[in-house]
Parts: structure tokens; sequence; C-alpha cells
């Protein structure tokens, strides 16, 4: 059940420890190789919060991919996405004519991915694609938002570590923990 996380880490309660996602990762690694054997993959990973993920996920896909980098924020309070999303880095790569994977850390309300989806899509992109590391589902706003590649499905709290952040901290612990009311700031 609920253990501790690093010492260094006070009131953040591991969900996921580090073995489970090492085992998640490689499993969707493998399922994503078949599904584009004979492709050119791009691997599009939105930073911040997917790069731990899309760093580990793109080692277990034993083919030859590209990856590309698209920065993304939304507006709003910290902890709730108010759907208005902007680009704050864009590719160095034109996708036109690519087979995308989008790999994120979470869906959410999946406003960002909504506007992602559609986003490529104007680019030209032959084909779009997620992969989520976490979907939390209780939160959807837009229930056409759909994830092609799940890690795990998760509840509605509020997770830090293994890339996520809150207010910019703990995107470096090793396994994805809940941010308890009493610790984190
Ligand atoms: P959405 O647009 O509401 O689906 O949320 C998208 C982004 O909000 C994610 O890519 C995360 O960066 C951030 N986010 C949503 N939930 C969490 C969370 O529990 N912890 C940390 N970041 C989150
Ligand atoms: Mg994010």
């Amino acid at each position: 059940m609920a253990s501790a996380g690093e010492a260094w880490a006070p009131g953040i309660r591991v969900l996921i420890p580090e073995g489970e996602l090492r085992a998640r990762v490689a499993a969707l690694g493998a399922e994503i190789a078949r599904d584009y054997l004979g492709k050119e993959l791009t691997v599009l990973c939105v930073l911040k919060g997917a790069w731990l993920f899309a760093a580990d996920l793109v080692r277990a896909i034993p083919l030859p991919l590209t990856l590309e980098f698209l920065g993304v924020a939304s507006y709003g309070a910290d902890t709730r996405s108010s759907g208005e999303v902007r680009i704050t880095s864009d590719t160095l790569t034109p996708l036109h004519g690519r087979d995308v994977l989008v790999v994120e850390d979470i869906v959410d309300s999946g406003l960002t991915l909504r506007f992602l989806r559609q986003a490529l899509v104007a680019r030209g992109c032959r084909s779009v694609r997620v992969c989520a590391l976490l979907d939390k589902p209780a939160r959807r706003v837009d229930s056409t938002v759909g994830v092609d590649y799940r890690g795990f499905t998760v509840d509605d709290h509020f997770l830090v570590g293994y890339g996520l952040d809150h207010a910019e901290k703990w995107r470096n612990l090793p396994f994805v923990g809940v941010l308890e009311a009493s610790g984190g700031g």
C-alpha cells in the first residue's frame, strides 16, 4: 500500500514505484514497436512533463525512430487546465507526412491533448497516436479525446515525480507519487 517516498521528499506518498514504471514502459515499447514496424515513426515528446517517460520509452522501442520535442503550456491555476493551450517551443522539423506518436505525461481534462491532436492534424501529419503514461479519466472534460497507449489509469489525485511537477518541483523523483495536502508546498 502507501509507502514512504524519498527522505528528501516529505509529504509525497509513492503510488507507482520505480520497478512498476520500468516494467510498464518496457511493455508499452514492445507494443508500439509491433504497431510501427516498417513505418517511419516520429516520437513527439511533450515538454516538460513527458521528458523522463519519453527518454525511457524510446529505449524500449527497437525501431529506427526520430525524436522531436514540443513545449506546451496551458493558462490557468496550477492544478487545473483552463483549456487555453499555447505552444511555448516548437519542433525543429516539420511534421508534415509523418507518423507521429505523441508522448504525454498525463491526460487530465484532455484539453491539452485535444489541442495537440487538432494542431498536428492541421500540420498534415500522416497519422497521430497518443501514448500517455498516466490517464485520469475522472477529470475528463472532453470524452472524445482518446489515448492509444496508456501506462496506468489513476484516481483523481495530484501526482508528481517521474517528470510530473507541482510548481516545477519533484520532476526528478524516480517514482510517481501523490502530493499529500500537508507536503510539497
Ligand atoms: P489536461 O489538459 O487537463 O489534460 O492536462 C494536461 C497537463 O496538465 C499534463 O500534461 C500535465 O502537465 C498537467 N497535469 C495534469 N494533471 C497533473 C497531475 O496530477 N500532476 C502534475 N501535472 C498534471
Ligand atoms: Mg504537461
